[in-house]
């Protein structure tokens, strides 16, 4: 056990497709309408990968970019976790993947599939084995390709979802503040609502999402809220003194209604929802990635990322940004 480590973000990256697929597109795909999906939703348009591009493809360009801005050898990373549900294979792991093509040859590598919670899950399994002092250089990846999991023909789901990619690198340090605390919970009860057949064949398309979205809809709010409270709690922040939460991006309905559960202003939550739909375990560092190139997060706010999911699923995690 190290004493007094704490957890940092030293380094942040993302990818994303060129493909851009906009709403009106979508009308000439399925039976929707471009003011449907955006007063909904707040989606207004999503990236989509090429046949060139993949799950491995769009991480490794989010995990070269946050190991250059950390201006870390990837031959120091010492393990890296890539949130996802969407790899190419059933194994080897996309973190496997990743390692290799990073050239990271000390890494050890996992994937972890907790669906749109993944991030957070990732995070605060790496924030774990920081602090025990298991490993130092720790590279958290949500990387995803929904497109290829959507039902193309139904409009209640292939509307919400779009790809890319976003990378932290974590390092352990004695240095004040960095990741404060980690939450999750599970409650498998609620499977049925968000779901994909785990097989490698699209007969009766059974291996596409399917969805309940009124019920998805309502324990995304819950969650959000519940989690955003739970994990600032327990890092001592009150709701007040959260600078920005740096949401899943889902669906701006989902963030308005928990923004009005926690009485916090709408400008406190990152948004990009409108730009990138849900990339599932890729929104949050996405979001994050973005307010930080904004400069939208200064050294000591108090961060809250959070995360709901298929499980279903949630979680959050407390940062003050060192
Ligand atoms: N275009 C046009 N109409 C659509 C549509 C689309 N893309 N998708 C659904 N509709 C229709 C429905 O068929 C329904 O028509 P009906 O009343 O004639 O049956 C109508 O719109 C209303 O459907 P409803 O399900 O009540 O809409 P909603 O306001 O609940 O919004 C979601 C639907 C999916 C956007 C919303 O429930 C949601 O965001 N849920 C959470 C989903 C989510 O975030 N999943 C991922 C979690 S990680």
């Amino acid at each position: 056990m190290s004493d007094g480590q704490q957890t940092h973000v030293i380094g942040w990256g993302i990818g994303l497709p060129t493909q851009i697929l906009t709403n009106e597109k979508l009308e000439s795909i399925v039976d929707t309408s471009s003011h449907w999906i955006q007063s909904r939703t707040g989606i207004v348009e999503r990236r989509i990968a090429s046949t060139d591009e993949s799950t491995y493809s769009l991480g490794l360009t989010a995990a070269k970019q946050a190991l250059h801005e950390a201006g870390m050898l990837a031959s120091d990373v010492e393990m890296i976790v890539v949130a996802t549900s969407t790899g190419e294979y059933g194994f080897p792991a996309v973190a496997n993947q990743i390692q290799h093509g990073i050239e990271a040859d000390h890494a050890a590598a996992f994937d972890i599939n907790t669906a749109c919670t993944g991030f957070v899950s990732a995070i605060s399994v790496a924030d774990s084995l920081i602090r025990s002092g298991q490993h130092n250089n720790v590279l958290v990846v949500g990387s995803e390709t929904m497109s290829r999991i959507v039902d193309w023909t139904d409009r209640s789901t292939c509307v919400l979802f779009g790809d890319g990619a976003g990378a932290l690198l974590l390092q352990g340090s004695r240095k004040q503040g960095g990741i404060l605390s980690s939450v999750q919970w599970s409650d498998g009860s609620g499977a049925p609502y968000l779901y994909v057949e785990n097989i490698n064949h699209d007969v009766d398309r059974r291996n596409f999402i399917k969805m309940d979205g009124r019920e998805v809809f309502k324990f995304a709010v819950r969650a959000m809220t519940e989690a955003t409270i739970k994990s600032a709690t327990l890092a001592g922040i009150s709701i007040p003194e959260i600078d920005l939460v740096i949401p899943h991006q889902a669906n701006i309905r989902i963030i308005e209604a928990a923004a009005r559960a926690l009485d916090m202003p709408l400008d406190r939550f990152v948004t990009n929802v409108d730009k990138y739909g849900n990339t599932s375990a890729a929104s949050v560092p996405i979001a994050l990635y973005e307010a930080i190139i904004d400069g939208r997060i200064q050294s000591g706010m108090k961060l809250i990322l959070v995360a709901f999911g298929a499980g279903l699923s949630a979680g959050g995690v407390a940062i003050e940004w060192a």
